[in-house]
C-alpha cells in the first residue's frame, strides 16, 4: 500500500513537470527559421536581430544605406512598390527586447499579422511558426521535440518578469491535456498519493 501510494505521487509530480515544459517548438523548426530570418527578416532587423543600426546599414551597398531618405523609404514620392520605412526599427534578439509579447503566442499572431512590415502575412504559415521558433530560441526557451503550436504557445511565456512559478503554472494551466481532460482528478490522485505516502511513513515512525 504504501509503495502504491508512493509510485501514484511520483507519476502524478513527474506528469505535471513534463507538462510544464511541453510544446515550445523543435530544434529544427528554429533551424529553418534562421533561414526564414536570413531571407526574409534580415534585411530591417538585421543579421543578429539587431534592430536596424548605423553599422548594419553600413554593410549594405553606399546607394542603399540612406533608407529614410526621399525616393527611398522617407518622404514620397516613392519608387514604384514603395513603402514608408518608420524611423525605427526594432531589434528582436538580444536584452530586453519583445518586451511587449508576454507570451509565444502573442509574438506567433503579431508577426503573422504584421511582418514582413510592406508584406503582412505573405510568408506561409510553416514559416511563420519557424521563424517564431528561431526567436524563441535566441530568447533562451528550449526546444523540447514538440512542433510549434499556437494554441499551445500561450503557455509559453517570453516575459522574465513572470516568476518562474508562475510561469510554470501557467503553462501547465494552459496545455491542452489539462484544458480537456479533468485535470483535478490527476492532480488530486497525485496529491493524494504523496499524502498517503508520507502518513504512512510518519505512522511507522512514530
Ligand atoms: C521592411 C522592413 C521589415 C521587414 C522585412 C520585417 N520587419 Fe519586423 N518590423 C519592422 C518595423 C518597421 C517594425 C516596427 C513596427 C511598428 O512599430 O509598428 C517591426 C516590428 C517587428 C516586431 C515587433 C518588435 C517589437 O518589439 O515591437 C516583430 C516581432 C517583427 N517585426 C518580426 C519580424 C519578422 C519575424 C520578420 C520576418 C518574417 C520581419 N519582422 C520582417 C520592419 C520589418
Amino acid at each position: 500500500m504504501r509503495r502504491l501510494g508512493l509510485v501514484l505521487g511520483i507519476s502524478g509530480l513527474v506528469f505535471l513537470f513534463s507538462m510544464a515544459s511541453a510544446y515550445a517548438y523543435q530544434d529544427e523548426e528554429a533551424k529553418r527559421g534562421a533561414e526564414v530570418f536570413a531571407r526574409r527578416c534580415s534585411t530591417c532587423h538585421g543579421d543578429r536581430g539587431q534592430g536596424l543600426t548605423d553599422e548594419w546599414r553600413a554593410t549594405w551597398p553606399p546607394t542603399h544605406q540612406n533608407c529614410w531618405k526621399a525616393n527611398c523609404h522617407g518622404p514620397q514620392p516613392y519608387p514604384e512598390n514603395g513603402f514608408t520605412l518608420p524611423r525605427a526599427v526594432p531589434a528582436l534578439i538580444g536584452p530586453n527586447t519583445l518586451q511587449r509579447f508576454a507570451t509565444a503566442a502573442d509574438l506567433y499572431t503579431y508577426t503573422r499579422a504584421r511582418m514582413p512590415f510592406h508584406a503582412p502575412g505573405s510568408l506561409p504559415e510553416e514559416d511563420y511558426r519557424a521563424v517564431t521558433a528561431f526567436l524563441l530560441q535566441r530568447h533562451g526557451i528550449p526546444p523540447d521535440g514538440q512542433p510549434f503550436d499556437p494554441e499551445a504557445a500561450r503557455g509559453v511565456l517570453l516575459r522574465p518578469t513572470v516568476s518562474a512559478g508562475e510561469g510554470t503554472l501557467r503553462r501547465i494551466m494552459d496545455h491542452p491535456t489539462v484544458r480537456y481532460l479533468p485535470w483535478w482528478i490527476v492532480g488530486g490522485i497525485g496529491v493524494a498519493g504523496l499524502l498517503w505516502g508520507t502518513i504512512w511513513r510518519l505512522r511507522r515512525w512514530s
